[in-house]
């Protein structure tokens, strides 16, 4: 008889072939992640921990309890351990510099900005987009203008500490002392060396949970995008699926930040490439200006 292949945890679970294959199945109906041969180790690493957290003894009884789990809870926890929720506070700056500028040369006639960040996670990046705006809105002269964020993941998880918006001290680091005055409020007794974001900052960002291999529900036009860190789990086919969908979502003239580290070569869109990492719609009625 030939033995099925199998890849083992620290502790000695094993992930048979069978269960692999299972397993990434189902992450890519679901989440559109990729989770090519190769993954294994990964998958048995990260996935052993929770089940052990849980008492399951197999990895195929954890997958069962996944698909029966009518709440969509379990195919939450399964989406958290397999991807990262890695961020921090003006993660890859360069994007929140030109996102300045863009506020004052590109939409400076705009009343009401409306930003986008897909895939939050903890919520260090729509904080960070309105710092900086709000950094940009109070400048002396400016006009007087709005900005509404809305930030969205699939994970509740994250989201939930995003809503809460407090975080250790050493998080703020990237920020200036400035910026850690107008925008933070600072924990004593219980919360000492802790931040909480101030409620002025948390009211310009509404959090929502949204799967982005699923259809959008919101219907409003976006003068930004910042989907980052996040195009890297899904194959060609859903990246180009999930960058239509957004360009769809962009005021004409408007812009997408991806990842420094992810690339939109090989999907096809209609957005102007500007620089790394930054795309843009086209206006209407000719061609964009386009700096970088
Ligand atoms: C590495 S974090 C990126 C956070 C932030 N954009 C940044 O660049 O710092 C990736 C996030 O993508 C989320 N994610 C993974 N698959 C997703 C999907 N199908 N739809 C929406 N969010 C997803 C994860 O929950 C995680 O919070």
């Amino acid at each position: 008889m030939i033995k099925e292949n199998t890849y083992s945890d620290a502790t000695g679970l094993e992930l048979k072939e069978r269960e692999f294959h299972q397993i990434s199945q189902l992450a890519h109906e679901r989440f559109g992640l990729e989770l090519k041969p190769g993954k294994e180790a990964l998958v048995a690493a990260r996935l052993g921990k929770r089940l052990r957290q849980r008492g399951f003894r197999s990895f195929d009884e954890y997958y069962q309890h996944v698909l029966s789990d009518s709440t969509g809870d379990a195919l939450i926890e399964l989406i958290d351990s397999l991807t990262t929720n890695h961020t921090s506070f003006l993660r890859e700056r360069s994007h929140f510099e030109f996102l300045a500028r863009a506020v004052v040369e590109e939409f400076g006639d705009v009343r009401k900005l409306e930003i986008w960040s897909a895939a939050c996670s903890s919520g260090e990046e729509p904080y960070s987009i309105g710092m900086c705006v709000s950094d940009v809105f109070s400048k002396p002269g400016a006009k007087n203008r709005e900005v509404r964020i809305l930030a969205t993941d699939i994970s509740t998880r994250v989201l939930a500490k995003a809503r809460r918006g407090v975080y250790p001290a050493e998080r703020f680091q990237e920020l200036s002392e400035a910026w850690r005055r107008a925008y933070l409020l600072k924990g004593d007794g219980d919360c000492r060396g802790y931040y909480k974001i101030k409620p002025e900052l948390a009211r310009l960002v509404e959090f929502e949970r949204l799967n982005l291999i699923e259809p959008f529900s919101q219907h409003r036009l976006f003068h930004v995008i910042f989907c980052r860190n996040v195009m890297m789990y899904f194959d060609k086919a859903t990246q180009q699926d999930i960058v239509q969908r957004l360009s769809a979502c962009l005021e004409p003239g408007g812009y997408l930040f991806v990842g420094h580290s992810e690339s939109l070569t090989g999907v096809s869109h209609d957005l102007q490439y500007v620089r790394p990492a930054t795309h843009r719609k086209e206006k209407r009625g000719g061609r964009s200006r386009v700096w970088s």
